[in-house]
């Protein structure tokens, strides 16, 4: 199958209202429910560039997929389907301004998907000692109100998995905060389910991912609340939600390679760009590099060929 390099960096549908434009997705609101866009956007040091990587929507889309399906025995989540033609009267035939079809523009990289009230709050899992988490531990000795233990390695793993929360920010970077501030924002009831659920499902997919060569060191996710019940939303287990580490390059004390940014982060750090928007855009070898770590990264998690 030769692969489809179709890049697409923003869409506009006609007759459904848009219901929000994140970094990566465009989402909008169809029948009580939503239709839900990944895009070729990359988002590094929480700016998007201006340069789409192709393929990378598809694999979000694909690979989110797959786990809502792995994990349906755990946990609900807000997935119906992936295909066009079954999302319902309303998604009708129209030619963009490119000529392009509703398919063309949708396919691969659409679900649709239950309409939830999102927690206001980022439910991140952490199994080693990277990213923030690891910063706050150099400064702090913990994360927030979890306690770890003297003299751990930058990405060391952790003796169990910790629940560290961080807050949605709109704009620019998330910030952790203690679970007691999630207590706050969202009740002890809805808290406690929240955190079982996430661990759970880290446990599950960590376990499968390592049998695959690759290590989960984190991962964030969102629930949202419909009719009172808790699901599973967004993005899960994507290289963009979680930080997979190859595991055959493990090595704790340094970091380790990020599995799909790495080649976009080298090369804007080589640009002296400053992390301010705008970025610059890429050099289709970073591209090319960057789809072609996005593929494998579905392609060990699922034993299936993409594209
Ligand atoms: N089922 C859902 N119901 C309501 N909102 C959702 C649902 N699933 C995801 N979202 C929201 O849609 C947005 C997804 O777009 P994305 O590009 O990933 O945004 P971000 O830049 O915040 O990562 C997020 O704000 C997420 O909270
Ligand atoms: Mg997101």
């Amino acid at each position: 199958m030769k692969r489809d390099d179709t890049v697409i960096l923003e869409t506009t549908l006609p007759n459904l209202n848009l219901f929000k434009r994140g970094k990566v997705r465009d989402v909008y609101e169809f029948g009580g429910n939503l239709v839900f866009i990944a895009t070729d956007r990359i988002s590094v040091f929480d700016v998007v560039v201006p340069t789409g990587i192709p393929c990378k929507g598809k694999v979000l889309t694909a690979l989110s997929e797959f786990w809502f399906d792995k994990l349906s025995h755990i946990i609900p989540s807000h997935f119906i389907t992936s295909k066009i033609e079954d999302m319902g009267e309303g998604l009708t035939p129209f030619d963009d301004v490119l000529g392009r079809t509703i398919k063309d523009v949708l396919a691969g990289r659409t679900m649709l998907v239950k309409k939830t009230q999102p927690l206001p709050v980022e439910c991140v899992v952490r199994g080693y000692l990277a990213g923030s988490g690891y910063k706050e531990y150099l400064e702090a000795g913990h994360i927030q109100d979890v306690e770890l233990p003297a003299g751990l390695k930058q990405s060391e793993k952790l003796s169990e998995p910790i629940f560290t929360p961080a807050t949605k920010a709109e704009n620019g970077h998330d910030e952790n905060i203690p679970v007691s501030r999630m207590i706050d924002l969202v009740g002890a009831d809805v808290a406690r389910q929240a955190i079982d659920k996430s661990m759970a499902i880290f446990k599950e997919a960590g376990e499968y991912a390592l049998e695959r060569g690759i290590i989960i060191a984190d991962a964030k996710f969102e629930w949202g609340l419909l009719g009172g019940e808790l699901i599973l939303i967004d993005e899960v287990f994507t290289p963009d939600s979680s930080r997979f580490w190859p595991l055959e390059s493990y090595s704790p004390g340094h970091p380790q390679p990020s599995f799909d940014k790495q080649y976009v982060r080298d090369y804007l750090e080589s640009t002296g760009w400053d992390k301010t928007p705008p970025a610059p855009p890429l050099p289709d070898n970073v591209v090319e590099k960057t789809t072609e770590k996005y593929l494998e990264a579905y392609r060990l998690l699922t034993g299936k060929e993409l594209a």
